[in-house]
């Protein structure tokens, strides 16, 4: 476990703690709040999500390569009455059987993992057919201005968000690896860093 992995686990609540009063907890709401049956969540961080999750989850298996934001969700899995279970393992490579979850949940997720398509791959692998992604990313700008800010911190960035990339074109990302997505809301992370306030939330369905 490196240092800079601890650290970044125990202040990440504290770091995002305006945007997610302002903007993110809205969304987690409204999104995880409507997911049922057998669900995966990858990257579950220090469990953000794990409030919102309803009676309709019959097996939530949440995901999560750092030992440190791994053992932090742990924590804050056992305040909670879910049927779950904490896996450490990358969004790219998961262990499990094809077409085993009817919901995978994505949060903040997209812009960390090493190799997206990859990660997009696994995800669609894992869905069961008519299963959905559900997704919460913060993007590249459609703005041009912004998008070159972004390009232009991305260096600093990456290191200080530990991996997070600031400029990704998540949306077209999903789209390219084959989903379709049925809903979509753009919205502003108000609160946190311009360079990542570009956020998009909606659910996404395998194509046949
Ligand atoms: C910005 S945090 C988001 C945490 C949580 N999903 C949320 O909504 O607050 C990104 C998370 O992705 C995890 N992560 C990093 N690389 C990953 C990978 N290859 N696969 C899955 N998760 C990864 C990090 O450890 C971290 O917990």
């Amino acid at each position: 476990m490196s240092t800079w992995g601890s650290l970044f686990a125990a202040a990440y609540d504290g770091f995002m703690a305006g945007p997610e009063k302002a903007v993110l907890r809205g969304h987690r709401a409204a999104l995880v709040g409507r997911v049922a049956g057998r669900v995966l969540e990858v990257g579950g961080g220090t469990g953000a999500n794990v409030p919102y999750y309803g009676a309709g989850v019959v097996e939530l298996v949440v995901t999560e390569p750092e030992e440190a934001m791994a053992r932090r969700l742990e924590r804050t899995l056992a305040e909670h009455t879910l049927p779950a279970r904490v896996v450490r393992a990358p969004a790219e490579d998961l262990p499990f059987d094809d077409a085993s979850f009817d919901f995978v949940v994505s949060t903040l997720v997209l812009c960390t993992v090493g190799d997206m398509s990859r990660a997009l791959a696994e995800v669609r692998r894992v869905l069961a057919p008519a299963g959905r992604l559900v997704f919460l990313e913060h993007v590249r700008s459609d703005d041009l201005r912004l998008a070159r800010w972004q390009d232009r911190l991305h260096g600093v960035w990456v290191r200080v968000g530990y991996g997070c990339h600031c400029n990704l074109p998540t949306l077209a990302s999903i789209e390219e690896a084959g989903f379709s997505v049925t809903e979509l809301e753009h919205d502003r992370m108000r609160r946190a860093a311009p360079i990542i306030r570009p956020l998009i939330a909606g659910m996404a369905e395998a194509e046949a």
